[in-house]
């Protein structure tokens, strides 16, 4: 799926170049699962991708208590909740064999876009009225 396919621009430089990394990286990492490539190799793109999306959820985080965000904490426990699926699938590949199914695959994509076009969006749109800017 293309990048202009995922989700549209928030708008917001910083996290928008967060956002088209992290879809670049799960990409990456979806097309090593679907050509079934070694383990060694899909976990440390797995494990890339989770650092970086850490540190995605870190800075908007920062974010969010930099001014009266009342989503704030809904919107951390969509960040953590989407991180322990993620370490889950994880753990089950590498210590069980457990395959990454297309299902997760699917579930993950969808739950990204609805996470951007909700969560983010309105988050952006708060921010920028909290900071004054147009
Ligand atoms: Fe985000
Ligand atoms: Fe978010």
């Amino acid at each position: 799926m293309p990048q202009s396919d995922m989700f549209s621009s928030l708008e917001f430089e910083l996290i928008d170049e967060q956002h088209f990394e992290l879809v670049k990286k799960g990409e990456e990492l979806i097309k090593l699962i679907e050509k079934n490539e070694e383990k060694e190799k899909v976990l440390y793109s797995y494990d890339d991708l989770i650092s970086s999306i850490r540190y995605h959820f870190k800075t908007e985080e920062e974010l969010f208590n930099s001014f009266d965000y009342e989503e704030s904490y809904r919107h951390k426990k969509m960040h953590n909740f989407l991180l322990d699926f993620l370490m889950e699938y994880r753990e089950n590949y590498a210590e069980h064999n457990m395959p990454i199914s297309s299902y997760a695959i699917t579930f993950l994509r969808e739950w990204v876009k609805a996470h951007v076009s909700s969560f983010d969006l309105n988050f952006v749109k708060e921010y920028k009225k909290a900071k004054g800017i147009l």
